[in-house]
């Protein structure tokens, strides 16, 4: 590898398009062979590592589940602590919850209270924004500790979803990173 051209090229090239997944009619973005492969999985981490660091973050939020697979390495990469979000009721300790709508329903995502402070500037990261949703929780959560956001991170935007539109208002300035647009 080369450069970022390179590494997009090698990115690209290591997602799977599963067609009629979970349902009839939309296409699954596997990152699987991606994850296997050690060339693109590092080129990935050191990706996300270096957005963390250029923003200025000192801590580095995943989201479970597959934020927690690139957004674990890329923290120890960085030299940064990791913190999970979590689905709710996996926590043990005194937690914050956020809400958020679902095409149907409603999901919830915690974080431990006492992992952020207000002197955290926290760097969100996850594989996929698909509506925003899930990422648009993850900062309410950020905000309501009381720490900074330095940015959103992801592997693809799904651009037809409109996420990006959605997490705006939330990102309140700060940057939205998508290596793939897809
Ligand atoms: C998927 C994906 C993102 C989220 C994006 O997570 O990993 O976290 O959906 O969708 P959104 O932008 O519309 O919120 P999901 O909870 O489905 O599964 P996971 O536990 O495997 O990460
Ligand atoms: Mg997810």
């Amino acid at each position: 590898m080369t450069g970022p051209a390179d590494a997009t090229a090698l990115l690209l090239s290591r997602v799977r398009d599963v067609p009629d997944h979970p349902e009839p009619g939309v296409v699954f973005k596997d990152i699987t062979p991606l994850l296997a492969d050690p060339a693109a999985f590092t080129a990935l981490t050191d990706a996300l590592a270096e957005i963390s660091l250029r923003h200025g973050a000192t801590k580095i939020v995943g989201l479970e589940a597959r934020g927690f697979i690139l957004g674990a390495p890329a923290a120890v990469r960085a030299g940064l602590g990791f913190i999970p979000v979590r689905k709710a009721g996996k926590l043990p300790g005194a937690t914050l919850s956020q809400s958020y709508d679902l095409e149907y329903g409603t999901a919830e995502i915690e974080v431990h209270a006492e992992d952020l402070t207000a002197a955290d500037r926290v760097m969100v990261i996850d594989d996929v924004l698909a509506t925003g949703g899930t990422a648009e929780a993850s900062l309410r959560l950020i905000r309501r500790a009381g720490a900074e956001v330095a940015g959103v991170a992801v592997l693809m935007e799904i651009g037809f979803l409109g996420g990006r539109a959605r997490l705006e208002p939330a990102l309140d300035g700060a940057p939205l990173e998508a290596l793939l647009k897809v």
